[in-house]
């Protein structure tokens, strides 16, 4: 027998099991990993931030009696017709063929129940969203996929993406399953055939031109619609500041954490910053130039609670916007589907492949028979639900604070957990006053 003394087996953290089985998987195959959903590595975020809360130095106001308003107006820089909101919470630009048909209707629904917009996505405007949603945001992308005046028109606000947290830099993905003839019709591809979007507008290279299709837009919709300039997380201060400059009306700002219908897994972890790292540094920028409330900055990328929309307010957003929690809430990733995504390898609360179209939940998918096991109503009443909680939650936590509205949450009202949280959002670390890396973003 042997007797020799045995440690346990050690498991390196370079190279980990998750890490290991990724290069058997990329060494089987030879393509690279490619899903859905936000970034998945552990990343600083609003969880490292906590209100203070009101007691002597400061006065809280009384739940039920004392009046905190949520509304918020999008667009008031420019635009005729600003768009008004009775909540800070938007949904986010997801695109029909990432989506059914069935899931644009049930966000239209629940959104306009909760008194907020909707946003079209990469493939144009379905007859669906813009049927069920009160305030509809039009998309103008790279690939101009459904792209035509006409919906220009019909929309409440137009929306110019240059780029999305999940993939600063890249473009959109749609693979062949989910092209059926309805999707490809729409965006003038051939049925069944990868569609790779373009990563940047074809008409022009930087702010200027950018300036220039602006106007247009402006024309063609008789200056009556906001115009909004959807950015991906990378460099937050200049890219704030060259979006005013080229005359936007909203910045959208969308951190790593933001989710996608579908790019490479290398690209969702490894390109962009936190959300929580964004938001200070294009508040400055909007401070600088003298426009912070005069452009309205909406913040994205892993908002899943009050709390998180109550921190991205107090860091000077005026409003959020979700996607993958809408979907969650639509009924994405319930476990009542578990015997089904195991039966695709996977389990609830992991299921990332979007892209293949076999979504049982019948959300991100094609497939006639799959769509249609989402009730648009019914998906429809828990997004309304949901967005109603997300809005009391921001509520509680502004009364706390002793704020009459939720937008006049500030930074003084956070303190953070740790030193990267406090020198990301730009507050003092709990138990202290030091705000490291105060000397400049
Ligand atoms: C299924 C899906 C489809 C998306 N499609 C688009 C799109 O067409 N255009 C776009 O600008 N962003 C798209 N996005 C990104 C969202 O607009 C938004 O930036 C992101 O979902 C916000 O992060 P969150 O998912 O953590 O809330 C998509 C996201 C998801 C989850």
């Amino acid at each position: 027998m042997d007797k020799t003394p045995h440690t346990e087996p050690r498991q390196s953290w370079t190279f980990s099991n998750e890490i290991n089985s990724e290069i058997r998987r990329a060494a089987a195959t030879g393509i690279y990993d490619i899903r859905g959903g936000g970034a998945k590595r552990r990343v600083p975020h609003f969880d490292d931030l906590l209100f203070l809360g009101a007691s002597m130095s400061r006065y809280p106001l009384e739940g039920y009696r004392e009046k905190c308003g949520t509304e918020v107006v999008l667009g008031t820089r420019f635009a005729k017709k600003p768009i008004e909101l009775k909540i800070p919470v938007t949904i986010a630009g997801m695109s029909f063929g990432a989506l059914s048909g069935n899931a644009k209707e049930a966000l239209g629904r629940g959104a306009t129940m909760a008194g907020t917009s909707t946003t079209t996505g990469d493939g144009g405007m379905t007859e669906e969203e813009r049927g069920h949603s009160e305030k509809l945001v039009y998309q103008y992308l790279p690939s101009r996929y459904g792209m035509n005046p006409d919906d220009l028109r019909r929309a409440d606000a137009i929306e110019v993406v240059v780029g999305q947290g999940a993939k600063p830099g890249g473009g959109g993905m749609l693979l062949g399953q989910k092209i059926t003839e309805r999707v490809a019709g729409m965006r003038d591809l051939p049925v069944g055939i990868d569609q790779r979007s373009a990563c940047r507008h074809p008409d022009w290279t930087g702010p200027d031109d950018l300036e220039i299709k602006i106007l247009e837009l402006r024309e063609i919709t008789n200056w009556e619609k906001p115009i909004y300039i959807k950015v991906g997380g990378a460099r937050p201060y200049y890219d704030t500041a060259l979006a005013v400059k080229a005359g936007a009306d909203v910045v959208v700002l969308d951190g790593m954490q933001g989710g996608t219908a579908a790019t490479q897994d290398v690209f969702i972890e490894h390109v962009g910053q936190p959300t929580l790292a964004c938001i200070r540094p294009a508040v400055k920028a909007l401070q600088d130039l003298g426009m912070h409330r005069k452009v309205q900055l909406v913040v994205s990328g892993g908002i899943r609670t009050g709390a998180d929309v109550a921190k991205a307010l107090a860091l000077g957003a005026d409003a959020v916007s979700i996607g993958t929690a809408a979907l969650i809430a639509l009924g994405d990733n319930d476990p009542k589907w578990e015997a089904e995504y195991q039966k695709l390898g996977t389990t609830t609360g992991a299921y990332d492949d979007w892209h293949e179209g076999r979504d049982p939940a019948g959300i991100t998918t094609q497939d006639p028979e799959l769509a249609a096991r989402l009730d648009p109503i019914e998906a429809g009443r828990r997004l309304r639900n949901y967005l109603s909680v997300l809005t009391l939650e921001c509520q509680t936590i502004a009364r706390a604070c002793g704020k009459s509205h939720v937008h006049n949450l500030e930074p003084e009202d956070l303190c953070a957990l740790t030193i990267e949280a406090a020198a990301m959002a730009g507050v003092p670390l709990a138990g202290t006053s030091w705000i490291p890396g105060q000397s400049g973003f």
